[in-house]
């Protein structure tokens, strides 16, 4: 069965079992400021999760096409695409477990045609500092279910994926236990993540088993599902939305509970064909082909470089269907990137002329079955696409010859030298550090110290103020304007500890006098808000905490350490990370250039002057050291 016709199949079936199928949304929300892409069905429904009414009714099913930049530099490996599309069904306040549960094994089994042998799930553990209790209703569900497919299945916990890794799994063991790092939803993550006023819930996943050959144990340890090793792969999540979470970071229970179903259409559809490769199912295939014919080399032999040149037409395609054009700036950013990353993997396979007219249309011609409400813009898309091409190669050209004039003599590459790529050529730092790791250059350790050394010496020279990716290399280090720059630190810790966890900067601007803050929120803070958030920064002043920072891989810093960053994608593999507080449990830990005071003692008493708004879903505080 091809993906279209998984696809097709899969609206038949909900709607049979009484499902209305509605519109996708676009990829870009409008007015939702929390997130740069739609990245799964139910954002788009959640004030009916919340328990709204929907006017379709309380049975619902789409294709969501989603875009997950996160995930940007896993893809290379058989499984992980930036963009794809979520298979959706919601129960708002109608069936509940036993019918999803039913539901989906019937889809993959008697619909898809999938060998019930092969099919693995987990459920949630509970989670004791929350009060939420382990998940039982969902694994004797499933038990019975497998029992009626004459498989007996038995249960184990295993607790964190880590603790997977070691213990493996015991014959005839199906239903797997894990905690809310992977079995608990939310838009943030686990329990802890999980955002104030979002629905949530603990989730049952399920997977497909290619064969106990497919893992690499020493690098991914022993099979289980939640292993990142290649034997299991996700195929659809059911999340049971029970929950909501209170602002004391507490869970109430929603009145009505709901079913969010998400399913990978493009991974169900190469478990159809037995493939643990996305890449061979009948949506990518054909780019595949073409990639080979045009540069007249094979998969085989070259399969990282083409599953990131389709996944990343695919991506840009879709957002350049929906108008989007190539820019600076958020989700045009993106899209940008997208591009030029495919066009230097292209370079890798020795496609050094404009491409793009050749496999633009094939991948639009994948999508014909999306509606034309989301894909409003079909027509101008290969064009902004072209485009886009023929500008960056100009400056890739420019760029790359420059850069094998330093590079010549085995030279290494400085953060000098990259800035004046970048400045005069106009080739992004990002690509020099790209180039570099294609082409086997040396870069230089220090080369973000040295990038912002040249920047700095640049400003003092014109005594223009510039703009530039590390916000604490680019400013005036006066004294007053670096505590200005550890009360922002702080600032933004209080407010993710107590207004919100998914606050995000948005900008600052600071002057010796004063400090500009903007940052996504749902609401004005109330009187209250202002005056806890004042009481903790002054709070954590007193407690004349250390600030250290430390340079970290920025893998380890994003996922070991979970310091806060903005823009994990355009940062540099090692980056910077300031610390305040205690290190195993810190008050703030952050991305940034600095340079920061050494204790916040110094920093004397902060003070809110203004609570604002800035744009939509965005306030802005300014606040004073006194
Ligand atoms: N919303 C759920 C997910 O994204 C189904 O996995």
């Amino acid at each position: 069965m091809d993906t279209n016709e998984i696809r097709k199949k899969f609206f038949e079936f909900q709607v049979k079992n009484g499902h209305k199928v509605i519109e996708p949304a676009p990829l870009v929300l409008e007015g939702d400021p929390t997130t740069l892409f739609t990245g799964s069905g139910m954002q788009p429904l959640l004030p009916y999760l919340l328990g709204k009414d929907h006017p379709d009714g309380t049975r619902l099913c789409d294709s969501q096409p989603s875009m997950r930049m996160q995930d940007i530099e896993d893809v290379g490996d058989p499984r992980h695409t930036t963009v794809f599309e979520m298979l959706g069904n919601w129960s708002l306040g109608d069936y509940f477990k036993e019918e999803q549960i039913r539901n989906f094994f019937k889809f993959l089994t008697e619909i898809v045609g999938l060998d019930p042998e092969k099919i693995y799930v987990t459920c949630f553990i509970g989670n004791d500092k929350y009060g939420i209790p382990k998940d039982n209703e969902a694994a004797e569900i499933w038990q019975k279910v497998f029992k009626e497919a004459g498989i007996e299945a038995k249960i184990a916990d295993i607790g964190t994926a880590k603790d997977g890794d070691k213990r493996g799994i015991k014959p005839g063991e199906r239903i797997f236990f894990y905690d809310d790092h992977e079995n608990w939803w939310s838009r943030g993550g686990g329990c802890e993540s999980t955002p104030i006023g979002d629905p949530c819930g603990p989730d049952s996943e399920v997977f497909y088993d290619f064969g106990e050959d497919k893992q690499d144990v020493e690098k991914y340890g022993k099979s289980h599902p939640a292993s990142d090793g290649a034997r299991f792969m996700e195929i659809g999540n059911s999340v049971f939305m029970q929950y909501r979470r209170l602002e004391d970071g507490s869970f109430e229970p929603l009145e009505k509970k709901n079913v969010d179903f998400g399913g990978g259409l493009e991974r169900i559809a190469a478990a159809a064909i037995g493939s643990f490769d996305v890449f061979k199912i009948s949506l990518m295939k054909p780019i595949i082909d073409k990639l080979e014919e045009i540069s007249g080399r094979s998969y085989d032999n070259n399969t990282d470089e083409m599953r990131v040149i389709a996944d990343h037409i695919r991506g840009a395609y879709l957002l350049a269907a929906q108008g989007l054009v190539p820019s600076n700036k958020a989700q045009g950013y993106a899209m940008r990137r997208l591009l030029r990353r495919a066009i230097l993997r292209a370079l890798d396979l020795g496609i050094s002329s404009n491409f793009l007219s050749e496999i633009v249309p094939i991948v639009a011609d994948n999508y014909k079955d999306l509606p034309d409400s989301i894909l409003t813009h079909r027509e101008k898309a290969l064009k902004i696409m072209l485009n886009e091409e023929v500008a960056f190669r100009k400056t890739l050209n420019r760029g790359l010859r420059e850069l094998a004039k330093v590079t010549k003599n085995n030279k290494i590459l400085d953060g000098k030298d990259i800035f004046r790529l970048q400045d005069t050529y106009g080739f992004p730092m990002e690509l020099s550090v790209e180039e570099c790791y294609r082409q086997g250059i040396e870069l230089s350790k220090d080369y973000v110290k040295e990038f912002e050394a040249a920047l700095a010496e640049q400003r003092k020279r014109s005594q223009t103020a510039s703009k530039g990716m590390f916000k604490g290399g680019l400013e005036d280090h006066g004294e007053q304007t670096v505590k200005y720059h550890t009360a922002c630190h702080l600032l933004l810790a209080a407010l993710q500890k107590l207004v919100n966890p998914g606050i995000c900067q948005k900008g600052s601007n600071i002057t010796s006098e004063r400090v500009r803050f903007d940052f996504n929120v749902d609401h004005k803070l109330t009187d209250d808000e202002k005056k806890a958030v004042e009481t903790q920064v002054n709070e954590w002043i007193k407690e004349d905490l250390p600030v250290v920072f430390d340079e970290y891989d920025k893998k380890y810093a994003r996922d070991t350490l979970e310091a806060h960053g903005e823009f994990w994608d355009k940062y540099p593999d090692v980056l910077k990370v300031y610390t305040i507080g205690d290190f195993e449990k810190p008050v703030s830990r952050e991305v940034c250039g600095g340079p920061h005071v050494e204790h916040t003692g110094v920093l004397g008493k902060f003070r809110i002057v203004k609570e604002e708004s800035s744009s939509a879903g965005v306030r802005r505080i300014k606040a004073v050291l006194e």
